[in-house]
């Protein structure tokens, strides 16, 4: 019988992990987990009911009674916080400048890795985030760590707002995503660093396709 093989794609904002994870899953048959939804969803809840980012204790108590639900899709995975899908709003412009401090808090991240853990404990998972081969699954059969230059990602995110109809210039797009990579890699808990047994991918002049294929080469490998 086929393994269920964990695998864990670690990398920067833009990196195209969850595209290319997304790709890998639905061609495995794998469910695709995508934490930063979590920390996001987190985020969220607490600019919503006005807590304040700065208190990390108030920031605890408030997710230990939020229920927060992942659920697979055709269109991806939904975030439900509640009971409600915010799916679209935890990817709004003021979640992304606040998430990396929410993110950076060890008492928030101990809550949402347990839950994560217990989402891949019975393998037939694509996970991805900045943490997941180092810390949340660290015996994954298959770790990438993918990257693409700062100029390139903030490209593709130009063209992801423009699609959202969100006009945004490129300096304030690089200047915001090397700000989140820098808080992200130099935060104490967990920060984002290439795990020791996780191969590195460079996305800049990789097309989704050919990124997809390659880990998917790579999985066969480790499922065989
Ligand atoms: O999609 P994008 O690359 O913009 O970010 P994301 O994957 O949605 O993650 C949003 C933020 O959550 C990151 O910038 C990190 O601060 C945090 N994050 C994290 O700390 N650990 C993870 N495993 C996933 C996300
Ligand atoms: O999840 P992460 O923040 O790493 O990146 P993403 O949201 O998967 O990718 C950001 C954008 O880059 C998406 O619109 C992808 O379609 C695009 N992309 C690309 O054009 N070429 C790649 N090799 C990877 C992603």
């Amino acid at each position: 019988m086929a393994k269920n093989i964990q695998i864990a794609i670690d990398g920067p904002a833009g990196a195209g992990k969850s595209t290319i994870a997304k790709i890998v899953a639905e061609k495995l048959g794998y469910t695709y987990i995508d934490t930063g939804a979590m920390y996001r969803a987190v985020t969220y809840k607490a600019l919503c009911t006005g807590i304040q980012l700065e208190d990390a204790q108030a920031l605890e108590k408030m997710l230990r009674a939020t229920e927060i639900r992942l659920q697979p899709s055709q269109e991806g995975q939904l975030v439900f916080v509640d009971g409600e899908n915010v799916s679209a709003p935890i990817r709004s412009n003021e979640v992304t400048a606040n998430v990396s401090q929410v993110a950076a808090y060890a008492n928030i991240r101990e809550i949402l890795v347990a839950m994560q853990q217990q989402l891949a404990e019975q393998g037939g998972v694509v996970m991805d985030g900045r943490d997941i081969g180092t810390h949340v699954l660290p015996n994954a059969e298959l770790k990438i760590f993918m990257s693409a230059s700062v100029e390139e990602r903030a490209r593709r995110r130009q063209l992801d707002n423009e699609k959202r109809g969100i006009p945004s210039s490129i300096e304030s797009l690089i200047e915001e995503i090397a700000l989140r990579d820098k808080k992200d890699s130099e935060r104490e808990a967990s920060p984002l660093i290439q795990a020791e047994d996780a191969m590195y991918l460079d996305t800049t002049q990789l097309s989704i396709d050919a990124a997809a294929e390659a880990i998917l080469k790579l999985a066969k490998e480790k499922i065989a």
